[in-house]
This record gives C-alpha cells, sequence and structure tokens, in this order.
C-alpha cells in the first residue's frame, strides 16, 4: 500500500508514527528522499488498533507500506499489477487542505482507478485542540469542546467538498458502507496517534476484502517486481531496492532487470531484507537470507545493475528459458518507453512513472521530446539539448532529479536552460512562461 499526498502534509510521520521508529529523525531536513518500504506485521497492527482489530479476522500476515517522495513511483508500482499499490492512503493536512500535489496524486489515484482512503492529518493543530495520545477518532473528538468539534468538522468538509469537486463522492469513514464505491476520510494525529487506530482497521479492512476478491498472490513461482531505488551499498557495490509483489527470489537465482540500455542478465550474490518494522533505506544491519517471498521490500546485490533504472521490471528466471524472459522485460519497457521526435526539450525524471507522467504533461501541452531518461541531469544531456536549433528547445526539464555539478557548468557555457522542480505542472508552467518570453 501507498502513501500518497503533498509535501509535508505528514505522509513520512504517519508510518513513522505506525512503525514506532524515528526514520524522520535520520531525515535530511524531514524530506524523504527515497522510496522505503515498512513491513508491519499484523500483531503489531492490532496492538495499535486495540479493540478496532481482532487479528483472528484477518489472514494477511500484516500490511507493507510505500512511502513515496514522489507519488509517479506509484504509477509504476501499479501499472506492474503489484498487489502492494493495489490500495492507497492518500494524505492531507486538515488545515492545509488541497494542495498542487495532492491534485497530482488525486489524478494518479482516479486513472489507475486505486481504493484509498484519505487520512485528514494534524487534527492536533485544529485551534483549542485536547490531545488524547493514541486514542480512536471516536473518544478524542467526543472529549474536544464544541468549538473545536466545530473547527474539525469545517475543514473535514471542506476536504469532502475538494473530493466531490474531483469527482469522488466521499464521506466521514465511520459512515462509508462501501469503501469501494465511496472514499473514506478518516481524521488523524501522526504526532499524537489519535486516529491511528481508525486508520489502520479501515486499511486492513480494505486490504483484506480486496486482495481476497482481486487476486491471489502465487508465492511459489519466480519472482516479479519493480525497482524502487538504486543504490550504492558498501561491499556490495550497486545495489537494488526492489519490491517483489509476486512469487519469490532466491540467492543464485538468474535475474532479469530493466535497464537504461538493454536489460541485465545478472547473477544475485545477496538478499538483504530490512527486519520487520525496520525501514529499508535507514536500516545498516539487514538480515542476509536465503529467499524471500512476496509482497516484500527487498535490497538485492548483484554484479552489473549499474544502468537498473527506478520503476523499472525484475524477473527471477528459474526454470524458463532467459530470452523469453528478457523479451517479456523488453515488451514491458517497451509499455512505459516515450515517444521521442527528432526535435525537442530533453526529459530527465527520478523513475519510470514520474517519467511516463511528464511526457503525458508534455505531450498535452504539445511539447516536443527529444530525448526522455530516468536520471539526474548529467553533461551528455546539456550536449543533446546544446544541439537543439531552435532557442526553446536548448531546454532541460528535470522533475525530481538533481543536476550534477559539471552539468551545470557546461549547461552555462553551452547555453541551455534548466528547469527542475517536483511538481509536474508546475515544471510545465515554468517553462510555458519561458517560451512565451522568448515569443514576445
Ligand atoms: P515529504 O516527504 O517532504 O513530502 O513530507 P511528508 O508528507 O512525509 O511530511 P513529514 O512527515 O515529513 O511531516 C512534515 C512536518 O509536519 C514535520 O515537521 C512533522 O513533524 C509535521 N507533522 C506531521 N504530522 C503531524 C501531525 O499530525 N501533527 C502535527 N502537529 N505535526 C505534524
Ligand atoms: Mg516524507
Amino acid at each position: 500500500m501507498a502513501v500518497l499526498g503533498h509535501v509535508d502534509h505528514g505522509k513520512t510521520s504517519l508510518l513513522d508514527k505506525i512503525r514506532g521508529s524515528a526514520v524522520i529523525e535520520g531525515e535530511a531536513g524531514a524530506i524523504t528522499q527515497h522510496i522505503g518500504a515498512t513491513a508491519v506485521p499484523l500483531d503489531i497492527i492490532s496492538s495499535i488498533a486495540g479493540d478496532l482489530v481482532d487479528p483472528d479476522d484477518f489472514d494477511l500476515p500484516g500490511l507493507l507500506f510505500i512511502d513515496t517522495p514522489g507519488h509517479h513511483s506509484f504509477t509504476t508500482l501499479r501499472s506492474r499489477g503489484g498487489a502492494l499499490a493495489d490500495i492507497a492512503i492518500l494524505v492531507v493536512d486538515v488545515n492545509d487542505g488541497f494542495q498542487p500535489q495532492t491534485l497530482e496524486a488525486l489524478d494518479i489515484l482516479k486513472r489507475s482507478q486505486t481504493p484509498f482512503i484519505v487520512a485528514a492529518n494534524k487534527i492536533d493543530t485544529v485551534p483549542g485542540w485536547d490531545p488524547n495520545e493514541d486514542a480512536p477518532i471516536n473518544d478524542t473528538y467526543e472529549s474536544q469542546s464544541e468549538r473545536v468539534r466545530q473547527r474539525l468538522d469545517e475543514s473535514l468538509y471542506e476536504i469532502i467538498g475538494n473530493l466531490s469537486d474531483e469527482g469522488f463522492s466521499a464521506d466521514l469513514y465511520w459512515r462509508v458502507q462501501n469503501f469501494q464505491r465511496n472514499v473514506g476520510v478518516v481524521p488523524v494525529s501522526a504526532m499524537t496517534g489519535e486516529g491511528v487506530p481508525d486508520l489502520l482497521t479501515v486499511m486492513m479492512g480494505l486490504s483484506q476484502r480486496y486482495m481476497k476478491e482481486e487476486m491471489e498472490i502465487d508465492v511459489s513461482g519466480p519472482g516479479v517486481g519493480t525497482v524502487l531505488e538504486v543504490k550504492e551499498e558498501k561491499g556490495f557495490g550497486k545495489t537494488v531496492d526492489i519490491v517483489l509483489y509476486d512469487g519469490t527470489i532466491k540467492e543464485d537465482d538468474t535475474i532479469v532487470v530493466g535497464g537504461q540500455n538493454d536489460p541485465i542478465v545478472t547473477e544475485v550474490r545477496a538478499l538483504l531484507q530490512p527486519r520487520p518494522l525496520a525501514e529499508i533505506r535507514t536500516e545498516s544491519r539487514f538480515e542476509n537470507v536465503d529467499e524471500v517471498g512476496a509482497a516484500a521490500g527487498i535490497k538485492v546485490a548483484a554484479p552489473e545493475l549499474g544502468d537498473a533504472m527506478a520503476g523499472a521490471p525484475v524477473r527471477v528466471v528459474r526454470d524458463r528459458d532467459l530470452d523469453d524472459v528478457i523479451e517479456e522485460v523488453q515488451a514491458e519497457l517497451a509499455s512505459i518507453a516515450v515517444d521521442t521526435a527528432e526535435e525537442g526539450v530533453v526529459v530527465k525524471a527520478d523513475t519510470l512513472g514520474s517519467l511516463e507522467a511528464m511526457a503525458d504533461a508534455l505531450d498535452e501541452a504539445e511539447v516536443p521530446i527529444v530525448r526522455a531518461e530516468v536520471g539526474d541531469v548529467a553533461p551528455r544531456d546539456i550536449s543533446v539539448a546544446s544541439t537543439a536549433e531552435d532557442p526553446k528547445q536548448q531546454v532541460i526539464l528535470g522533475f525530481n532529479v538533481d543536476v550534477l555539478s559539471d552539468a551545470e557548468h557546461r549547461a552555462e557555457t553551452d547555453d541551455v536552460t534548466i528547469f527542475t522542480d517536483e511538481v509536474i505542472y508546475q515544471l510545465v508552467e515554468e517553462y510555458d512562461e519561458y517560451v512565451e518570453g522568448i515569443e514576445q
């Protein structure tokens, strides 16, 4: 399950509260730089949710939460048909309400038809709020003054109204009968834990229902997954953090991974598993395991992963024909490949999912793309952009990526303009303004 929402609305804090560790403290500027996957076992969920969740009612082992800094990575996870991102939590700050990335996330949820609930976060910041640590929402709501309740109600109804403007019929979660038809809004505080029992209860119910009806995960076949992140790891070289959503992956398995150029064929050297309740991106003491079954977040160490891309498919070959598997991976990559033109702007993005979303947005704005790639803005991108004849196309648009310092210098000398942003439509708007400026 993925957690989406606008910057600073509390996605990481909410997960943090749930897993009871302090990932946020180790985060640079408390901004999530990377995607993490956190497994929360059922017994922990039921202990947080108290009376609301009886573990005997569920046959799920627990929930796997994916914290998404760029919610577009979610598109890739989702389009793989993965069990993991089959439901989502959209986090909205009750005071701040709907923001650009909230709308962008909603748009993705709409297009992918993903069932989701809304966590109306930071209820403790409602003026006059009297906190009740970790209490279910009903209890804490009852204990607030009339005035405070009214204020909260107003904010909640504004969110419900915003959802309805976007075409979702939503209501407070306890009034929702059918979560597939209506969006439930759960008031919570990641800070005080109020409403978190309710949130987990609704999530468990939704996953149980959805997983049972919609999918059976095949846990015995060759593993299928998606790359979340490519990372240098001491002693292992380049590794990939993957979400395995089907089958198993074992040490010594031959795997095929989507790369910048051709699919990478390599052999698993080590499988490094974060412990339950540990965050994959901050956990340094991984457990070395021989085998992992879906669904899980796992770090894979293998040679030649330097070219692997975030958002790309990973497949275990096992007893199948290698060429068939390579073809499968190629087909999957082709389905998310961006159509490029002879001339146009250069686009860089952090994952395949976000690259795809960028390409869609630019297509709508009728901006041609000459080159589209996953990764930071590098000197070779400047070379490509600088060869454009039209100054409007001597441009690089970077979504959720960094500009390498030598690229920055090159851009200055080569007269290439670089735009970067964390919100797609803002990036497109910036570019539009730039073009208008040139045309005047
Ligand atoms: P990005 O990863 O940067 O998109 O942000 P995020 O959505 O993960 O938000 P994060 O969890 O980092 O929280 C942002 C800020 O809001 C932090 O300073 C948190 O302490 C604060 N915050 C989050 N949830 C709550 C809440 O329920 N109540 C209060 N008072 N503060 C909160
Ligand atoms: Mg975060």
